[in-house]
């Protein structure tokens, strides 16, 4: 049984969507002489965003999925990433973006990135919508990043508490209430 808690608005939808027209414009701007962009969704947490962004991009790509997972229920890592679903096509000399929802530990951005760099893209680039640097256990950043976060416990936006709230539209934190 799960602890009672509320949910405070951390980033509203409006400043997602806002950060999300300027991140696209400079993803736009770095991919535009690319003739099919690989756009790659980690599951679950990126499917809201990856919708919202991919929406925003005047360029013509393909869009992807590969779900990985470390932290089923839990709120503490596993540090072992279990690929559940590979990718569809294959991306030697493509180039690809990976699209995640939050950066924490860094495992599963690390695995996801060696995994698809030993399939030799022409160009890999990641971003991330959330960062907790101060989480960091492996030594790893997004190229483009939404909003730095403090070690506070996110949800929404596709992100999950125990598999809830991800139909959020906003970003909130988790405030156990006694
Ligand atoms: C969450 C989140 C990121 C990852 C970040 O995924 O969506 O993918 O953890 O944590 P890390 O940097 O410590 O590895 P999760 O394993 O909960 O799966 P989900 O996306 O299906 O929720
Ligand atoms: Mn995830
Ligand atoms: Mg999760």
């Amino acid at each position: 049984t799960q602890r009672p808690y509320v949910i405070d608005e951390m980033i509203s939808a409006k400043a997602i969507a806002a950060r999300i027209e300027t991140l696209s414009r400079e993803i736009t701007a770095e991919f535009k002489d690319t003739d099919k962009l690989v756009v790659v969704g980690l599951l679950r947490g990126s499917f809201v965003f990856i919708a919202d962004l991919v929406r925003e991009l005047d360029l013509p790509i393909e869009v992807d999925f590969i779900e990985a997972s470390s932290y089923g229920d839990a709120q503490e890592s596993s540090r072992e990433v279990r690929i559940l679903k590979d990718l569809r096509s294959a991306i030697e000399g493509r180039d690809v973006l990976v699209v995640e929802d939050i950066v924490d530990t860094g495992f599963t951005l690390n695995h996801v990135i060696t995994l698809l760099q030993s399939r030799k893209p022409a160009r890999l680039k990641t971003i991330a919508l959330l960062d907790k640097p101060s989480r960091r256990e492996v030594d790893i950043a997004a190229d483009w990043i939404g909003f730095e976060i403090p070690d506070e416990f996110v949800v929404g936006y596709g992100v999950d508490f125990a598999q809830r709230n991800r139909n959020l539209p906003y970003i909130g934190k988790v405030r156990f209430t006694p």
